[in-house]
């Protein structure tokens, strides 16, 4: 037996010695194999007599379990070994931020409808609101532009089936409002205007803002009152570099484009057009069967986009449109 059990502690020390998986199967053969050293045991009983066989039958089968219990600690010390060392390759780094998703903002063009709609409710105007898709008849014929009327061909008018056309600036929203009210109206009408043309200052679509007041005596005075007023509120300053310059249009007469000066960024010192304006033209409200002995009023349309650009310091329109979010971000 003596023999056997030194035969234990010589698998215990081949297997211990063994570091790899491979390795562990090679000592395996030693002992178990077909040529192994308990095989060549087994056979060498052969000469024992049935007695004899029996008892170191036993024995060797003791032995035999006793290596392959070695061998399998073994397998399974190695298999735990390579787990571990896996785990702590792939570990995963828990101080990592997280992503949080993002909780998305107004986009600066609606910023700044909201506001000028907040400043003019304060002075008691009302916001109304109007079809995109217009008729020749309120985009032109009503507003004093009949039918070849030169003034048609500036507006790089998109037209859509049916005689309809895209409306080129808010200023219908005058007819539509005045044709379903009575003086006194003070009205805006903000909304989406489309015209062919892009380029830094325009856009194919951009944002108008339309105002009109007609009541009794209304002037162009009380137009540079409420403008100036209105642009001061919006910029939060007084130290405004405004001109109004003498223009046309074929609903106000007289008529007369409002600029403002960059006062910082890229462009500063530049005029930019924000607005066109005027005394509201008598054929207008003749239109709309508003007599204008009776009443005067003023009108505006102003873009808002590039009040936007103003009061940012921006000098591309564009970039309003491309949905870069590095560029929206920073209105969040
Ligand atoms: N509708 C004009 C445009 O888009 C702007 C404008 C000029 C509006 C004079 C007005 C106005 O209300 O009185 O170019």
């Amino acid at each position: 037996m003596s023999d056997l059990n030194a035969l234990i502690e010589e698998a215990r020390l081949a297997f211990e010695q063994a570091t790899d998986p491979a390795a562990v199967e090679n000592a395996k053969a030693r002992f178990m194999g077909k040529t192994g050293v308990i095989t060549a045991l087994m056979k060498e009983m052969s000469s024992l007599s049935p007695e004899q066989k029996r008892s170191r039958g036993a024995e060797i089968n003791v032995v035999k379990q006793a290596i392959e219990a070695l061998l399998n600690e073994r397998r399974q010390a190695l298999a735990d070994a390579a787990l571990n060392a896996q785990l702590a390759a792939e570990s995963i780094d828990i101080t990592l931020a997280g992503r949080r998703r993002g909780s998305g903002g107004v986009h600066p063009a609606m910023k700044t409808l909201e506001r000028i709609e907040q400043i003019f409710s304060t002075i008691g105007f009302d916001v109304a609101d109007g079809p995109e898709i217009e008729t020749d008849f309120h985009n032109f014929t009503a507003l004093n532009t009949p039918d070849n009327h030169p003034a048609r061909s500036m507006h790089d008018t998109f037209y859509v089936e049916g005689g309809h056309l895209l409306r080129t600036h808010t200023s219908p929203m005058q007819v539509r409002y005045m044709q379903t009210h009575q003086p006194p109206i003070k009205v805006i009408a903000p909304g989406r205007v489309y015209r062919v043309d892009s380029d830094a200052t325009h856009s194919p679509m951009f944002h108008q803002v339309e105002g009109l007041w007609v009541a009794q005596d209304v002037s162009f005075a009380d137009l540079k009152a409420v403008f100036m007023d209105f642009l001061q509120k919006f910029f939060e300053t007084t130290e405004l570099t405004i001109r109004f310059r003498p223009s046309f249009f074929p609903f106000t007469e007289p008529s007369a484009e409002i600029d403002m000066a960059f006062t910082s960024g890229p462009n500063k010192g530049k005029w930019l057009e924000i607005a066109g304006s005027g005394q509201v033209h008598p054929n207008v409200l003749r239109s709309v069967g508003i007599d204008p002995e009776q009443y005067t009023g003023f009108a505006f349309g102003v873009g808002p986009d590039r009040l936007t650009m103003l009061r940012y310091g921006i000098n591309d329109l564009r970039l309003f449109y491309e949905n870069d979010l590095r560029f929206l971000k920073q209105f969040a």
